[in-house]
């Protein structure tokens, strides 16, 4: 018997824009890493052909590939750093390959030692780093030689909460400052939410809800889609409570500045309408605040129509729960 074949993933379209930083979350075994190594051809795809800008590397000659993938930079869970060699020289590796003489290749290490904030251990092991400056050396040599696009696969999974805030902070700052275009993999939605433009969920091969990470966030369709978002959403809300109160239940969502406005207060002051929260969630996304409450509203029907219409007019999103 022949090996098996395994469809790791299958029919994925994926049109990513130039300068924006797009996600992949899925559970374990995916199709994620696959995913993303189809994406510089370290896994080469049975059918379909992968672009990066104009240029098609599905059809390119193993050297003209080696000459493209220097448009792509890759950092890893585990960092993959070179154990035997510093934090100067792990970083000048990719420079090496690519033929850059002594002097050009220690001014260009200084610059990338100085963008992750690494000057002070340039000549330390990676053995004698913490994780969070191991994946910096991981950022600073996948950028090594200006590549237009950065693979980020797991790149925080391996690293507590605070040191994984700083590295996306770090992502964050670069694709600003250097307009590279970040496609990143993960497993957490707060990675998402707190970086990311856009995202895609895919499961078991398949990608299954993809948009604009505000909108997927606070309308998800896909049950594994709901998981996600659960993940990061107040648990406090239990069906049966709901079930159980006799007001009318709403779930009102504020995006923007909206979110720090006394809005439902102004709405119900002039009316007869109680009301209380039954759950609350107010954060941010990326540069964006909102906030997202169920509440249950209490009194005269149509006096509660009136605050709901209020509640529209001033911008707020208003559902039945
Ligand atoms: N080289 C391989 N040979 C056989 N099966 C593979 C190989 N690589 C991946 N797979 C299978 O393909 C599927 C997708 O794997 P992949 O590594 O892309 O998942 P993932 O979403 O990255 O998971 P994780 O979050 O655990 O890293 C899995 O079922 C895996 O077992
Ligand atoms: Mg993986």
């Amino acid at each position: 018997m022949g090996a098996a074949s395994v469809e790791a993933i299958r029919d994925v379209s994926l049109e990513v824009r130039k300068g924006e930083i797009f996600g992949i979350i899925g559970h374990s075994g995916a199709g994620k890493s696959t995913l993303l190594r189809c994406v510089n051809l370290l896994e080469k795809p049975t059918s379909g052909s992968v672009f990066v800008g104009d240029v098609e590397l599905t059809g390119l000659s193993e050297g003209q590939l080696q000459q493209q993938r220097r448009r792509i930079g890759m950092i890893f869970q585990h960092f993959n750093l070179l154990s035997m060699s510093t934090v100067r020289e792990n970083i000048a590796f990719p420079l090496l390959l690519a033929k850059l003489s002594k002097a050009e290749i220690n001014k260009r290490v200084d610059e990338l030692l100085q963008l992750v904030q690494l000057e002070q251990h340039a000549d330390k092991y990676p053995a004698q780093l913490s994780g969070g400056q191991k994946q910096r050396v991981g950022i600073a040599r996948a950028l090594a030689n200006n590549p237009d696009v950065l693979l980020c696969d797991e790149a925080t999974s391996a690293l507590d909460p605070q040191t994984t805030n700083a590295i996306l902070a770090l992502l964050l700052d670069i694709n600003a400052k250097l307009g590279i275009t970040i496609l990143l993999i993960t497993h957490e939605m707060n990675v998402i939410r707190s970086i990311c433009d856009r995202v895609a969920v895919i499961d078991q091969g398949d990608i299954v809800e993809m948009g604009d990470v505000l909108h997927v966030f606070l309308n998800p369709e896909h049950p594994v889609t709901r998981d996600f978002v659960d993940q990061v959403s107040d648990q406090g809300v239990n069906g049966q409570m709901l079930r159980e109160r006799k007001g009318r239940l709403l779930r009102m969502t504020y995006i923007g500045n909206l979110t720090y406005e006394p809005i439902l207060y102004n709405a119900v002051k002039p009316t007869a309408v109680q009301f209380a929260i039954l759950q609350g969630t107010v954060s941010r996304m990326k540069q964006t605040p909102y906030g997202q409450l169920i509440v249950e509203l209490i009194g005269d029907d149509m006096e509660i129509e009136r605050v709901i219409s209020v509640l529209r007019q001033e911008g707020l999103e208003v559902t039945a729960v």
